[in-house]
C-alpha cells in the first residue's frame, strides 16, 4: 500500500486510534473520510484537521451501509482504501447467561466490516491499487477471558482477513491486517486512555506509519508491543503463557503477566 495519494475511508475515525491514523494519513498526503456514529466526535476532528471528511454511519445498519457505499461511488468514486477499525469492547461473565454484549461485538466488530467490505468492494476493484484494511487485536491471537466474545470477534476477522487476501491475490486490492497492543483509547472506558500499561497512542501511530513506510507490502501491521500477543500461540509454550496471562488479568496485574500486552 502505498502512504500517499489515497482517499481512504477510517471508521470510528472520530476517536483514538482511527482519529489517530486519519491525522496521520492526512499529514502524509491522503484524502480521508471518517465515518462514526457520533457527530460530535466526527465535527471535534474535522475542526481539528482541516481537509479530513466526516460522514455519520452506524455500521451496525446493514441499510445504512449501502446507502454510504453509494455515496462513496457518487462522491468520491477514487476510494481506494478502507479502514475496518470502529469497534466494541465489553466484559461477560459467560455463567450468567446473558447474550445482549456478546450480540452487539458479533453486530459490530463482524458484520459491520463484512457488510462494509461488500459493499466497497465493487468500488474499490476499479482502482489501480487498492487496500483493505482490518483493525484486529492482540487478543484475537491469545484470548483475554474476560473479553470472549470480543477475542473471538478479532480472532474472527484475522481468520476472515486471510481469506479474503487469498480470494483477491489477483486483484489490485491489497488486504492488512492491522493488530494493536493494549493501547490509550476509551475502547475499554475514560480510564483506559490514561493507563500507564497500556501504550500511548502517539507512538502506536508513529510505529504503525513508520512499518507503512519501510514495509509497504506486509500483510500485517504489527508493532513490536503486539508481538508477544500475536506470536504467543507459536512460542510452544502457548498453555502457559494463555494461563499466565489470564490469571494476571484477573486481578490487573499487568507486571505478572508473563508478557507484553
Ligand atoms: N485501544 C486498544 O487497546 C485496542 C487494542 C486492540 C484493538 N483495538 C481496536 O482498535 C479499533 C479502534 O478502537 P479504539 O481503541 O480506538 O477505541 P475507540 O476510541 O472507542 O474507537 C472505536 C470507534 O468505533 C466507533 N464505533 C463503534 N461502534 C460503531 C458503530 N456501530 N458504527 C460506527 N462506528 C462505531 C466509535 O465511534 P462512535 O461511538 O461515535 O460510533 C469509535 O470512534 C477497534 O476495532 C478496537 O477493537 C483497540
Amino acid at each position: 500500500m502505498k502512504i500517499s495519494g489515497n482517499t481512504i475511508l477510517i471508521t470510528g475515525g472520530g476517536t483514538g486510534i482511527g482519529r489517530g491514523l486519519a491525522e496521520a494519513l492526512l499529514k502524509e498526503g491522503n484524502k480521508v473520510i471518517i465515518t462514526g456514529r457520533r457527530k460530535a466526535k466526527l465535527d471535534e476532528t474535522i475542526k481539528a484537521n482541516p481537509g479530513i471528511i466526516g460522514i455519520a454511519l452506524d455500521v451496525d445498519d446493514p441499510g445504512l451501509v449501502d446507502d454510504i457505499a453509494q455515496q462513496i461511488a457518487r462522491e468520491y468514486p477514487e476510494l481506494n482504501v478502507l479502514i475496518n477499525n470502529a469497534g466494541i469492547a465489553g466484559l461477560e461473565n459467560l455463567s450468567e447467561g446473558k447474550l445482549d454484549t456478546a450480540e452487539s461485538i458479533v453486530t459490530t466488530n463482524i458484520l459491520g466490516p463484512i457488510r462494509l467490505t461488500a459493499a466497497l468492494l465493487p468500488l474499490l476493484l476499479k482502482q489501480k491499487h487498492a487496500a483493505v484494511v482490518n483493525v484486529t487485536s492482540g487478543l484475537g491471537f491469545l484470548p483475554l477471558t474476560m473479553m470472549p466474545t470480543y477475542s473471538a470477534s478479532k480472532a474472527f476477522m484475522h481468520s476472515y482477513s486471510e481469506s479474503l487476501r487469498y480470494q483477491l491475490q489477483d486483484s489490485k486490492v491489497e488486504v492488512k491486517e492491522l493488530i494493536p497492543p493494549y493501547v490509550q483509547t476509551e475502547l475499554g472506558g475514560e480510564r483506559q486512555k490514561n493507563d500507564p500499561n497500556a501504550m500511548p497512542l502517539d507512538e502506536f501511530i508513529a510505529e504503525v506509519l513508520s512499518i507503512l513506510k519501510s514495509d509497504p507490502d506486509a500483510k500485517e501491521i504489527c508493532v513490536q508491543r503486539a508481538k508477544s500477543l500475536r506470536g504467543a500461540e507459536s512460542s510452544g509454550n502457548y498453555d502457559a503463557i494463555f494461563k499466565g496471562f489470564n490469571d494476571a488479568m484477573k486481578t490487573g496485574s499487568f507486571a505478572t503477566a508473563g508478557i507484553e500486552v
